[in-house]
């Protein structure tokens, strides 16, 4: 009987409205993203994400960090979540708190996070408002494997967004919102394509199997 190879299980974090979270349920509805997310983990539990995530019918869990001891207790209680629902990779999608090394271990290079600026520039919460207060004619988003320090760790893709003349706050978030509901599946679809690693805090990014040169089978003459 044929086997239908196993989906990328993906754990999703949001703090939010999770429209990154819902283009990432899109993709996966409509086959551009080989993948499904697992499990959507909130820590504020009325964020809208999990209302999101619960119309998919994806188990959703609201935890409170007061309700924790410390940060490694509140990320014991993640990383329990992630576990129990066998999850491949961790997607912070808007989630607005750091992890600690408890995640970080326990899924090497496999914790993604979504930043609305071209890192290194503008890390932070308000990546958005910081971009416009300095100035700046560009800002972008960033996709990148997360460490220790929030918003950064090696950068797997980025892209410039243009800041008009009269933007507002309202209106440059919505272009990079656009641009990150693009972004992240596009992102995801390539780690599961196993097209994604890091070698010395840089990611390597593979051109597509059917594009390799064909490796010469020494076996024959
Ligand atoms: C997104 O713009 C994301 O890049 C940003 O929060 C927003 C969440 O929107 N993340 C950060 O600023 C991380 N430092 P969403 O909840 O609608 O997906």
């Amino acid at each position: 009987m044929h086997k239908t190879h196993d989906k990328l299980k993906l754990g999703v974090l949001v703090s939010g409205s999770g429209s990154n979270l819902q283009a990432i349920l899109d993709a996966c509805a409509t086959g551009t993203l080989d993948a499904q997310v697992s499990v959507v983990i909130a820590n504020k539990p009325d964020a809208y994400g999990l209302e999101r995530a619960r119309a998919a019918g994806i188990p959703a869990y609201g935890l409170t960090p007061q309700n924790y001891a410390d940060a490694v207790a509140f990320d014991t209680a993640v990383m329990y979540e992630l576990l129990r629902h066998q999850v491949d990779y961790v997607v912070m999608a808007g989630y607005m708190r750091k992890v600690t090394s408890h995640i970080l271990d326990g899924f090497p290079n496999r914790v993604l996070n979504i930043h609305p600026s071209m890192l290194p520039a503008f890390p932070g919460a308000h990546g958005l408002r910081d971009a416009l207060a300095a100035g700046v004619t560009t800002t972008g988003v960033t996709v990148h494997f997360a460490n220790e320090v929030f918003d950064e760790g090696p950068i797997i893709m980025q892209e410039a967004v243009a800041i008009r003349p009269d933007d507002t706050l309202e209106s440059l978030a919505e272009r990079v919102h656009a641009v990150e509901h693009v972004l992240y599946p596009k992102v995801l679809q390539l780690i599961a394509q196993g097209r994604v690693s890091v070698e010395d805090s840089t990611v390597i990014i593979s051109p597509p199997l059917s594009s390799r040169a064909p490796t010469r089978d020494l076996t024959r003459q």
